[in-house]
């Protein structure tokens, strides 16, 4: 994992292999600044760093990336010029410093110089700098080009606090991605739940698993309905965190499918490939309870973990089979491959049980909400205007695109079964995201509070990287969903 630092007394002149300065667009091309450091560098190259931009084409338009050599004028061999924008957000820093350092793989040191008038501007830049540094490279033998290993941030001294948030963040999200790009031969339920008992350890967390026994002798129908035509048997993991002045509790939940091959509604070969990724709501949990534990905040945290892997075989589940789900309610199964509910189903009712002030379960549910929303934004469903509109306010604040979308009551009308007390797909063809979240909303008690991030779209990256966000897993949610746990701890939410 890449360290970072933060120096207030960083010069031009600092041992490093590379130094980033941000750029906007200027009068001549690019006008370089942002940090005064960028100011001493000019003066080192003779005062032609504008010259020099300019006539490499920069335009300072936000994220693009201009590499300069610097001839020996100062130890640093290169200077990453990346582009700002007219008067850069967070979100823009962070992705600025994301694209210039993931260019810089194969070199050691890496000065970080752009905007940092305030704390929340260092730590936007050590952010994206940490994020931007990420690699997954563990499957790969031979030559490999190594990740930036040190980030030196230049900033104030009192910023310190930003850059360790910063670190806990993108440790956070590291640990998503990681999860996510793992391939599903090496991260079953249980490898997931023995990643989660470390992150439980290393952060005096609370944690039970319950296993296929304990499920099956619980009635959690969904899990093993869906973990039934696998040789690896499904869990349920609960992560506990408490603080000793805390008034309110948050629930967390999280789909895990550590495979969706679809079942015996098999996917086709080209949508299948990518489903690793079908845990990553419940990676986003987990996450976010080691953010939120190593951050502090007065808020009582419990996460659950629906796990298990949804593969055809003798004993898979089959259409119209009906599950009895935890809480008593029946469901008939009419598509395999809308396993994602079932599990979240068992989840949601047993989260309940907790009495928590705001339950939010995040999933990779629908490929209906990629059809919506496209690849990069979430959709935020919930059964209170105000909760939908707090969870898409806090996800805006930690970076994350998501958007609000309604769970129309006539869509539940489709999903009337013959047999049972609902049915797992609807007779309706549009709006699948709006159904799935209509489904949810069924399993959660009256008068409890709750929220629906459909990740399906942003928490796996199939084109090419951009700004901080690399290929494969992205981390999606886990920096909402500690967002959303400090705005309860502040009573914001
Ligand atoms: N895991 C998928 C949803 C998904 C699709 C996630 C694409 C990421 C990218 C989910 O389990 C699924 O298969 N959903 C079905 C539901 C349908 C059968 C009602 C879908 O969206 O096609
Ligand atoms: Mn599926
Ligand atoms: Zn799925």
């Amino acid at each position: 994992m890449t360290s970072i630092s933060l120096d207030s007394a960083a010069s031009a002149d600092l041992d490093v292999d590379a130094i980033v300065i941000g750029v906007t667009p200027g009068t001549e091309g690019a006008s370089p600044g942002g940090h005064p450091l960028t100011g001493a560098l000019d003066d080192a190259l003779g005062g032609r760093l504008t010259a020099a931009l300019t006539a490499l084409g920069a335009t300072g338009k936000a994220g693009e990336v201009t590499k300069l050599p610097t001839l020996g004028a100062v130890p640093a061999g290169v200077v990453v010029a990346v582009g700002l924008g007219d008067e850069p957000d967070e979100e823009t820093l962070r992705r600025a410093a994301g694209a210039a350092v993931r260019g810089l793989a194969g070199t050691r040191r890496v000065l970080v110089a752009l905007p940092a008038g305030t704390p929340a501007q260092t730590g936007a830049a050590a952010l994206g700098a940490l994020l931007g540094a990420y690699a997954f490279d563990g499957y790969r033998t031979g030559e490999r080009t190594e990740p930036v290993a040190e980030l030196v941030v230049a900033g104030d001294a009192g910023h310190a606090d930003a850059v360790e948030r910063a670190r806990v963040l993108a440790a956070s999200v590291a640990l998503v991605r990681d999860l996510v790009n793992t391939p599903p031969s090496d991260l079953s339920p249980d490898d997931f739940a023995t990643v989660a008992q470390r992150v439980a350890g290393e952060n005096r967390l609370a944690i039970e698993v319950l296993d296929e026994k304990a499920l099956v002798d619980g009635g959690y129908g969904g899990l093993i309905g869906v973990g039934q035509g696998s040789a690896n048997p499904p869990c349920l993991i609960r992560l506990a965190y408490a603080h000793p002045d805390a008034t309110r509790t948050l629930a967390l939940v999280g789909k895990g499918i550590t495979f969706d091959s679809g079942g015996l509604s098999l996917k086709p070969a080209d949508s299948m490939d990518w489903m690793k990724s079908d845990m990553g709501g419940a990676a986003a949990v987990l996450g976010a309870l080691a953010a939120i534990a190593k951050l502090g905040p007065a808020v009582n945290v419990v996460g659950y973990m629906a796990m298990a892997e949804n593969m055809p075989s003798g004993t898979a589940q089959r259409p119209s089979d009906v599950l009895h789900l935890y809480g008593g309610k029946t469901v008939e199964v009419l598509n395999t491959d809308a396993e994602g509910r079932l599990v979240l189903a068992d989840a949601l009712v047993r989260a309940a049980e907790d009495s928590p002030d705001l339950i939010v379960d995040v999933a990779t549910l629908t490929g209906a909400a990629l059809v919506a929303l496209g690849t990069r934004t979430t959709g935020v469903m919930a059964n209170d205007d105000a909760v939908r509109e707090g969870v898409v306010a806090a996800a805006g604040r930690a970076g994350e695109a998501a958007w609000g979308m309604p769970l129309p009551a006539d869509l539940r009308k489709g999903l009337d079964s013959a047999v049972a007390d609902l049915a797992n797909i609807s007779g309706e063809r549009w709006g699948g995201m709006l159904t799935a979240g209509v489904f949810l909303k069924e399993f959660v008690p009256d008068g409890v509070k709750w929220a629906h991030l459909d990740i399906a779209g942003p928490a796996f990256h199939k084109g090419e990287p951009y700004g901080y966000t690399p290929k494969g897993g992205t981390g999606a949610a886990a920096r909402t969903l500690v967002q959303v746990a400090e705005d309860l701890a502040a009573g914001s939410l």
